[in-house]
């Protein structure tokens, strides 16, 4: 295990946040997990850093951050069909797609590009262009804090929901991921459920592949998110809302462009983009903290934004977009005070 004192994070969270904290665990084994709980613990408040891809620092901070460093991928299982693969937490959540890829191994390559780790996959549920992990997932080992063990989760004790799971509810700041085991297919056969990702390669005339999606999503996402080691970020910042079809019919009354996403129990997703767009906050910018110009839903620092900075610009574009549709965004990012 590595211990660092008064480390600065600004490496360790995509958004650049230049924020201090008083000690930083590395913890590189199942052995440095139960070590740290046994001999370093001081108090029951810690923050547990993946890839720290989806997380706002608004402050300093003045208790433990952890950082699960545990590398590799076992082979599980193989059939004909499938194979099923033991990945540990700290392994980049890219590489694997790609390597999943390059092995011909699908499922994944709609999510490519997508920052963070493994191990933080499952907590926010990550999903893109049709696709999200929980449709691949098997189980995932990790450490339960307070019962002091090892244990295995299933999918259904999971709880994953859109953007959501169990360890953002009841296992929030209570559970460390040590490895996630994933299934994937070995029939190329690529979900193009995603209307912008179809007409992707169809306008060029590519073939329907997982190699030519997994090009296709990168490049799609090149274009309209930015990458983190050009412009700090966090990428979606907001939730996309989910609304009863009142309160759809209600704004659509007014605004006729307004796209909804059925839901399966009635309700409606709305795009934050888009609201916050119409709202006219698309690049507003005070100081390094801004709305991205090319995706209203990501906020940036332009370089030396505080974690305070972004948050007021948070604030500022959910009463906004309150005060004009009486919708009410909720950050998707951990917001750490
Ligand atoms: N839109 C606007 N203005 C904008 C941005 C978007 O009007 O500035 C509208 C457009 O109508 C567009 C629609 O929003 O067609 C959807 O935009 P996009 O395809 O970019 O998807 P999104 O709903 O904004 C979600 C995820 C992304 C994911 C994409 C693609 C959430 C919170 N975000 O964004 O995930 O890559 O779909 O599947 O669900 C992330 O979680 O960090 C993330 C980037």
């Amino acid at each position: 295990m590595q211990i660092h004192y008064n480390h600065i994070l600004k490496k360790y969270n995509t958004f650049g946040i230049d924020a201090k904290c008083n000690r930083l665990f590395f913890l590189e084994s199942e052995e440095d997990i139960v070590d740290y709980f046994r001999n370093h613990c001081n108090g029951s408040l810690f923050l547990l850093l993946g890839g720290g891809s989806n997380l706002l620092i608004k402050n300093d901070i003045d208790y433990d951050v952890l950082k699960p460093d545990l590398f590799g991928i076992n082979l599980i299982e193989e059939d004909k069909e499938t194979v099923t693969l033991e990945v540990m937490a700290g392994q980049n959540w890219h590489k694997f797609v790609e390597y999943c890829v390059m092995n011909n191994y699908y499922g994944f390559e709609n999510l490519a590009l997508i920052p963070g780790n493994v191990g933080t996959a499952p907590i926010q549920n990550i999903g893109a262009y049709g696709v999200e992990q929980e449709q691949n997932f098997v189980s995932l080992r990790g450490y339960n804090i307070e019962s002091k063990q090892f244990e295995t989760y299933s999918k259904e004790q999971c709880e994953f929901g859109y953007r959501n799971s169990i360890f953002k509810s009841k296992l929030k700041g209570k559970f460390i991921i040590t490895s996630v085991t994933y299934k994937l297919n070995k029939n190329d056969n690529p979900n193009l459920s995603y209307t912008e990702l179809e007409n992707y390669l169809t306008q060029r005339k590519l073939e329907k592949t997982a190699k030519n999606v997994f090009d296709a999503v990168i490049d799609i996402r090149s274009n309209k998110l930015p990458s983190p080691s050009q412009l700090g970020s966090s990428g979606s910042f907001f939730k996309n809302p989910i609304i009863t079809q009142t309160e759809f019919d209600r704004i659509s009354s007014e605004f006729t462009d307004l796209r909804g996403f059925p839901q399966n129990d009635g309700s409606t997703k709305i795009s934050a983009g888009w609201l916050i767009e119409k709202a006219g906050l698309k690049g507003y910018r005070i100081g390094d903290a801004a709305v991205y110009d090319k995706h209203a839903l990501i906020l940036v620092n332009y370089g030396n934004a505080t974690g305070d900075d972004i948050w007021q610009m948070a604030e500022y574009v959910i009463k906004t977009v309150f005060d004009k549709f009486g919708v009410r965004l909720e950050p998707e990012v951990n917001v750490v005070e």
